[in-house]
């Protein structure tokens, strides 16, 4: 698989009055090309600030302590403020959570949506809206031309969270991340806005990293996915391995914790709380909370260990002296459910 970009050995800090906050621990990943890669996780795991790490667009506290971020050949945390301008929004281009306040009430959208191009490419006034025009129609906002001068309020939320899809995608870029682009919405128009990003995708070729905490989103859209927990990648594999055959028992409460396809509330949350990452503990940072924890889980860092080609999961679990550990029978139980969910299924 050709990969797109490389994050190699990231680790972000953020300086606080309580201490340094170890946010992002020594991650490393690859997106492929033309893939749709899922990241997921409980809140404060890691996910925005990892992505916000290769937009370099984080809080003015933060440090990145080290680590690279490779795409075409190149360190992007090398990269000049003015380099990276140019990558935002051409090359790479970010959606974010909320589509309120990523459009500025005072433009109309005609503008906004043109706004990259005239910043990227030497395109004319002219054509750079009828190109607006144009991927406003893409993205389904209806009578895109006549709407062209119409501001942010005159649209409904889903129809905003369209727009700001279709800035993030006039500019073509090779790689689009979206941080939980539909959280901030109802449950159908969230699958609206699923399946035009899939719809893109196959129009435009892009690769995709897709953040959100629904694993049945993830099951829905990713090709790949990653588990996060307390600043590290413990987990991560095709999208089938991961529902199939989860090893890290974090991942195994997260699938339990799954809202079902009826009801749309989760069930079974993880008990306890992810740690305080000002000094955190050596070992897996999920022991406390893991059941199944042996003791060295409290005292060594589990390495990555190879369930297949593809799949990987840092847990002593997978070491060959371990005790023989099944997932719990509530997550086998619901794996009928995931097949209707994920690509296998369809
Ligand atoms: N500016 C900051 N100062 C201090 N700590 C920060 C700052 N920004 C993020 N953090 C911490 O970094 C960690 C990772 O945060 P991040 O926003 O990446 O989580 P997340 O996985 O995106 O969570 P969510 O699902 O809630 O969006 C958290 O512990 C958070 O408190
Ligand atoms: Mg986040």
């Amino acid at each position: 698989m050709e990969s797109i970009l490389k994050v190699k050995d990231l680790c972000v800090n953020f300086a606080t009055y309580a201490g340094t906050v170890n946010a992002i621990r020594d991650v490393s990943f690859e997106l492929h090309k033309g893939e749709t890669l899922a990241i997921v996780g409980e809140s404060g795991s890691g996910k925005s600030v990892t992505v916000r790490s290769i937009m370099q667009l984080l809080d003015r506290n933060a440090d990145i302590a080290s680590g690279e971020i490779i795409y075409n050949g190149q360190d992007l945390l090398k990269y000049s403020e003015k380099k990276m301008n140019d990558v935002r929004g051409h090359d790479i281009s970010m959606i974010f959570q909320d589509p309120m306040t990523s459009l500025d009430p005072t433009m109309s959208i005609g503008k906004q949506v043109a706004e990259p191009l005239l910043i990227h490419t030497k395109i004319s006034k002219k054509e750079a809206i009828e190109k607006a025009i144009e991927t406003l129609q893409l993205v389904g906002i209806d009578n895109a031309r006549e709407r062209i001068n119409d501001y942010p309020h005159q649209f409904s939320g889903g129809q905003r969270q369209r727009i700001v899809i279709a800035i993030a995608i006039i500019g073509s870029p090779d790689i689009l991340i979206a941080d939980e682009p539909t959280t901030a919405l109802d449950v159908t128009v969230q699958s609206q806005i699923i399946d035009l990003l899939k719809d893109i995708q196959k129009k435009l070729k892009m690769s995709i990293i897709f953040i959100t905490h629904d694993l049945g989103v993830v099951a829905g859209i990713a090709d790949r996915v990653e588990v996060m927990y307390a600043g590290k990648i413990i987990e991560y594999g095709e999208v089938n391995e991961i529902f199939f055959n989860p090893k890290h028992p974090y991942t195994w409460g997260l699938l339990d914790s799954m809202p079902t396809l009826n009801v749309k509330e989760r069930l079974n949350y993880i008990p306890g709380t992810p740690p305080d990452l000002i000094d955190p503990a050596p070992g897996d940072a999920f022991a406390p909370r893991n059941e199944f924890a042996l003791d060295i889980d409290f005292e060594q860092m589990p390495p990555f260990f190879e369930v297949s080609k593809t799949h990987f999961a840092a847990t002593w679990l997978l070491d060959p002296n371990a005790p023989k550990v099944t997932p719990p029978a509530s997550i086998v139980a619901r794996q009928k459910e995931f097949k209707k969910l994920t690509k296998a299924g369809e």
